[in-house]
């Protein structure tokens, strides 16, 4: 069992032992990671820790004593808003992470829905390709979920779900895009079903909320995802993804300040007053707003255009290495920086083997069998070699069974992150 020390250290010694710990993790900066980081510049990632910093011992549960955070927060909720066609009455708040926005989603539209009816057994649908955070707010709200295998396009099939709508169904979800798949689910016609049956729509945008609007800029397609979308109540978008920030910050969004309020925790019943809590925390440090309010002011909307489109021009130059593949095809068609390979003719797990052994670290799909790759600007100077030793893994991959897959999945060896 660790002890605390007899002695404090020297800070030279601790930072030595810092460091030390550090060498043991996958560096963001080697471009060898397929996720877990977003980077944009050194400029960035200097402005989003300097101000985390500044700011990491501030808390956002007292804005009567630290308004910098309330006003840092209010920002950001209406930059990002606006960005995703939100409107006056919209509003929002920073959290810790596309988890907990969504299990506050999930809370409010219980709460919202049960002050006009009667929810015998609350149940809530969302896609097979939908993040397990909804799983986490069913357990933790004690509410039902089934997930709807999505269709033959890998995204949400409306029909199947509208299946399963019943009288007790308060919210439908979306993703955009989804992570196994990194494809946009139909959100415009979910919009539709939801109007039509009356359930909350909500819209995981952690991945794309604050990528898609920017992609949509620079003149590329994207489908329809936000709130321009009618039916769409709430959207979860992470800071700490394509919005570049400091991790720990995360945005849930309503279309309306009345949803918003559902969201809300208050308690008197104790010695000391009145006890309103916003999100899920109690203490909230100010470090992941300021980091996000820092990089969005830093960056504006010019700096997110180019960035967008030095990523999107990444991303060709990944499509083309998989064209050239003939083993391999992508999923679907990612319209954003998620790109998941599959194939059909060599074992993918065999592939992904190969792949770490050349000192990759791998970001795996267990249904279908996939590798994962979320193009961000740290792998601009890493596409060629990572696509050499992909030609390799194939390479290995077609001198060992094909079945492997089957019996990979099938022994629980895949660990998607
Ligand atoms: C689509 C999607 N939703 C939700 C989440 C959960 O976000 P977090 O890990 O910040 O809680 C993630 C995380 O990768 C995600 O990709």
């Amino acid at each position: 069992m660790t002890q605390f020390p007899q002695h404090g250290m020297s800070v030279e010694i601790l930072r030595q032992e810092l460091l030390d710990l550090q060498r043991s993790d996958w560096r963001h900066s080697e471009g060898r990671l397929p996720l877990h980081g977003y980077f944009a510049s050194e400029a960035v990632s200097n402005i989003a820790s300097e101000a985390a910093a500044m700011f990491s011992n501030t808390n956002a549960l007292a804005p009567n004593a630290f308004p910098s955070c309330k006003k840092m927060e209010q920002d950001v909720v209406s930059m990002t808003l606006h960005l995703l066609n939100g409107n006056t009455e919209s509003s929002g708040s920073i959290t810790s992470g596309g988890t907990e926005s969504i299990i506050l989603s999930v809370k409010a539209a219980r709460d919202k829905t049960r002050a006009s009816r009667t929810l015998r057994r609350p149940n809530i649908i969302v896609p097979s390709s939908a993040h397990p955070a909804f799983d986490k707010a069913a357990q933790l709200l004690d509410i039902a979920i089934t997930r709807v295998p999505v269709g033959a396009d890998w995204r949400c099939d409306i029909s199947a779900m509208e299946r399963v709508v019943d009288s007790d169904t308060f919210l439908i979800a979306a993703s955009a895009p989804s992570l196994p798949y990194g494809l946009i689910d139909h959100v415009a016609e979910l919009g539709e079903l939801a109007i039509k049956h009356d359930i909350w729509l909500h819209v995981d945008a952690c991945i794309g909320g604050l990528l898609a609007p920017f992609v949509r800029q620079i003149g590329h397609p994207v489908s329809d995802f936000d709130f321009g979308v009618a039916g769409v109540r709430s959207i979860s978008t992470d800071l700490h993804k394509f919005g570049y920030t400091a991790k720990g910050a995360s945005l849930i969004l309503y279309r309306d300040i009345e949803d918003h309020r559902f969201q809300y925790s208050h308690f008197r019943n104790w010695p000391k007053g009145e006890y309103v809590t916003p999100t899920l925390a109690g203490t909230r440090s100010g470090g992941p707003i300021a980091s996000a309010w820092a990089v969005m002011h830093f960056l504006g909307e010019d700096g997110y255009r180019e960035i967008t489109k030095r990523l999107m021009a990444l991303r060709d130059r990944y499509l083309a290495g998989f064209e050239e593949i003939k083993e391999i095809a992508v999923l679907g068609h990612p319209e954003l920086t998620v790109l998941t390979i599959v194939s059909d003719k060599v074992s993918i797990f065999s592939m992904a083997d190969e792949m770490r052994r050349r000192n990759w670290y791998m970001s795996l799909v267990a249904e279908p069998a996939g590798i994962q790759q979320t193009v961000n600007l740290v792998h601009e100077s890493m596409v060629g070699p990572y696509m050499e030793d992909l030609n390799a893994a194939v390479a290995f991959a077609r001198t060992q069974d094909s079945d492997e897959d089957f019996h990979l999945l099938h022994a629980s060896r895949v660990v998607t992150y």
